[in-house]
């Protein structure tokens, strides 16, 4: 696609999140083109600015689906069975962690604690919280996103 890789340069390693963070807006993720742009403008290796889009898990290396679905694995989340939220999703999508639906309905990612621990276990779709999860409620949260 044209213009991309129109970001710009990272001024230092402390812009280099920001810069990250601009082309995930811009564009829904950050595409390769980008990523060669940034480290051909800090002069570091493009692995490492990889290693820094992938720490983030609102940073993401690849297009994702309308829908981007974040569950919690942080450990307050994890020892309310936030396992069986994250299977009952799979389940119900078909799909794995890191993986977007055929149709390009939903992407299914994990994230660290999104502050919702007193109900978890918790999860986000776009911008909006679900909590207090269980893996009956998961089919009627999906149905509500096209
Ligand atoms: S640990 Fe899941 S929301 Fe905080």
């Amino acid at each position: 696609m044209a213009g991309k890789g129109v970001v710009t340069p990272a001024k230092d390693r402390a812009d280099l999140v920001e810069c990250l963070k601009e082309a995930q807006r811009q564009y829904g993720y950050v595409p390769e083109e980008v990523i060669a742009a940034l480290a051909e403008s800090l002069a570091i290796p493009v692995h490492e600015v990889y290693g820094v889009a992938s720490f983030y898990s609102y940073i993401s290396t690849r297009p994702l689906g309308r829908n981007v679905i974040r569950v919690c694995k942080s450990l307050p989340c994890y020892l309310k069975s936030a396992e069986m939220i994250m299977e009952a999703v799979a389940k119900e999508l078909g799909i794995g962690v890191g993986e977007t639906t055929a149709d390009g309905r939903f992407s299914f990612e994990l994230t660290n604690c999104i502050g919702l621990c007193d109900q978890a276990p918790a999860m986000l779709i776009n911008q909006d919280p679900h909590v207090d999860l269980t893996p009956e409620k998961i089919k009627q949260i999906l149905k509500s996103y096209h």
